[in-house]
């Protein structure tokens, strides 16, 4: 297992540039199965779970060719297989959104049931409910999906919750309908908006995402394509948060300001002073951070579930009290019970979390659960005064491309080590 190794205290300032978006880029490659074409798809973050999905289209008999950096090529011409091997599954539940595109291109998909994972039991009743109302005759069995669709029809599917997963594999099942689908009550992310921009420059045609009603024409032919992924906002608003507990200053660089509106509100009523610019976002810290009254994570345009610990790391230290409640997951609030060994002082009752500020974190080792409340341990060690030990950092390898190489860059004293570096230690 790896390790981060810090050293806190220091006040990060420079320059960063964001990556392209993991969960805008995930299921663009999902949906490159539906064109049989090669696309290019540009500014590709490097992440485990985006090799996690090489192997899978791989395994489905696609071809993937890295380019130049963060330039891939994916020819999906050749897909000759239908199922995805229950390990890869296991590896990255969110590889159920290769449901609609297989549908849309094969007719047919099998894979395992997605597991829960530590935030929470993540259902798929969204999904099944609206692709079976598409045609698709799902068979669950042994823990088992067996999908399969001779003739898939357009049609009004409401999603109960705006989920992002389910909007997407309804927008890719769709594009092999006949006539016409409305998706009512879909996900708004800037992330679905991308997504309806690689299908439309391929040549499917969708329709109004980001607003309540998605429009998917059927039945579509497909030309090779070239696409750029939007920047990261998560990314963004964890390294804005990095730089705020340790009361420095960044400028983020291929940013969108308009993607992270309501983590910028967040950040300038805890006392940040923020300059938006074309692509860019300025952040400035105060010495010491205001406690934010409440904190609500909701749907996009909603404070994202995404950065709820990594906002709820920094109310730790802030001046006053916080309370922090999660609407999106059952159990987000795992990586606090590590924050408290490091000082931090917050109740957890059920979806809310009542944070009461300290002067500074002490540094100790702790335990990455997840891909974000890992980032946020990492944050938490940044303003901790003494060392901080985050193992389990395979966790947010998934979600953030050589995160110590990039926080070094803005001054962080971090960095990785393996297990045979503790041992010459010890
Ligand atoms: C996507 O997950 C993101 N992952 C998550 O990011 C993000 O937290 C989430 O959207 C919410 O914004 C990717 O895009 C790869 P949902 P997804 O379906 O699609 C319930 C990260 O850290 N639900 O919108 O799985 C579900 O249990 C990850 O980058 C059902 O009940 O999220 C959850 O409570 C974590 N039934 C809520 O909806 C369903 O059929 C939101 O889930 C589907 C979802």
């Amino acid at each position: 297992m790896e390790q981060f190794r810090i050293n806190g205290g220091a006040k990060l300032t420079g320059e960063y540039e964001l990556t392209g978006a993991k969960n805008a880029v995930l299921p663009i490659l999902a949906a490159t199965i539906i064109t049989g074409n090669e696309c290019k798809i540009t500014s590709c973050p490097d992440l485990s779970d985006v090799h996690t999905m090489f192997t899978i289209l791989r395994e489905l008999g696609c071809k993937i060719t890295k380019e130049a950096d963060g330039e891939v090529v994916v020819d999906t011409r050749p897909v000759n297989s239908y199922t995805i091997p229950e390990h890869l599954m296991r590896e990255m539940r969110s590889s159920v959104f290769l449901m609609g595109p297989m549908i849309a291109r094969c007719g047919k998909v099998t894979l395992s049931y997605p597991g829960g994972c530590e935030i929470g039991l993540r259902p798929i009743d969204i999904h099944l409910s609206a692709l079976r109302k598409l045609g698709v005759t799902i068979k669950e069995a042994h823990g088992f999906l067996e999908c399969t669709a001779d003739r898939l029809v357009g049609d009004r599917i409401v999603l109960d919750f705006p989920s992002v997963g389910a909007t997407e594999n309804v927008m890719l099942a769709a594009t092999a309908a006949e006539g016409e689908t409305r998706i009512i009550n879909p996900a708004k992310e800037p992330e679905i908006i991308d997504l309806q921009n690689f299908l439309n420059a391929c040549g499917a045609k969708v329709r109004g995402a980001g607003t309540g009603e998605i429009v998917i024409s059927g039945k579509n032919s497909y030309h090779q394509v070239e696409h750029r992924v939007i920047p990261d906002r998560i990314e963004g608003g964890t390294i804005l948060a990095a730089v705020a507990i340790t009361g420095g200053n960044v400028i983020l660089r291929n940013a969108i300001p308009e993607h992270m509106s309501m983590i910028l509100s967040k950040l300038k009523e805890a006392g940040c002073r923020i300059r938006e610019g074309r692509n860019t976002v300025e952040l400035s810290a105060p010495a010491r951070l205001q406690a934010v009254e409440t904190v609500k994570t909701l749907p996009y345009p909603g404070f994202p579930t995404d950065m709820q610990s990594q906002f709820l790391t920094l109310m730790t230290v802030a001046q006053g009290t916080s309370v922090i409640t999660e609407t999106i997951f059952e159990s987000r609030f795992k990586y606090v019970e590590e924050l408290r060994k490091m000082g931090a002082k917050v109740k957890v009752d059920g979806r809310t979390a009542v944070v009461t500020g300290v002067k500074q974190l002490t540094g100790a080792k702790v335990v990455a659960k997840d891909l974000r409340g890992g980032a946020s341990l990492v944050i938490a060690g940044l303003g901790a005064r003494g060392e901080t030990i985050v193992e389990n950092i395979c966790h947010i390898d998934r979600g953030y491309d050589k995160f110590e190489m990039a926080l070094r860059r803005i001054g962080a004293d971090i960095r990785r080590e393996s297990s045979e570096d503790r041992q010459q230690e010890s």
